[in-house]
């Protein structure tokens, strides 16, 4: 085990890890951050997003070395100054969640779309929500939330 530093939701942690354990364990397991979930541990469902630096990134999929560094937000990351981001707050609106397993990875990969694309078009949420699934078939809303909050 090594201790390794990273800076997560704007706070500085060392953690005592295996360097290529994935983050999706040391987020939930060793931070506590729970919001980030676990669904296929495969990098093919997307419920484990997270920013780093910014961009969108499978937590399951990156080993912990690959963030020493960088900055990482999880879901509770985004709130800002005590209130739901932009986009929590859609998908509220919108009824967006239906089990809500993947919500958290939704929102994530939404911020980093809206980040880069503030006001996409259909095509492009289509686009840029591709690595992300929801098994109850919620899509045509969680769609409408990521419009509604690109407004
Ligand atoms: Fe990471 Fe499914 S849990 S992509």
């Amino acid at each position: 085990m090594d201790a390794i530093a990273l800076m997560v939701n704007g706070v500085e942690h060392t953690v005592a890890a295996p360097p290529d354990a994935p983050l999706l364990y040391v987020l939930r397991n060793d931070l506590k951050l729970k919001g980030t979930k676990f669904g296929c541990g495969l990098g093919l469902c997307g419920a484990c997003t997270v920013l780093i630096d910014g961009r969108a990134a499978l937590s399951c999929d990156t080993p912990l070395w690959a963030v020493a560094g960088k900055a990482v937000t999880t879901i509770e990351g985004l709130p800002r100054g005590g209130a739901p981001h932009p986009l929590q707050a859609a998908f509220l609106t919108e009824e967006a969640a239906q089990c809500g397993y993947c919500t958290s990875g939704m929102i994530v990969a939404a911020a980093a779309l809206l980040a880069e694309i503030p006001q996409p078009s259909r095509a492009e949420i289509c686009a840029g929500m591709a690595r992300n699934l929801c098994r109850c078939g919620a899509h045509p809303r969680i769609i409408r939330a990521i419009e509604r909050a690109a407004r």
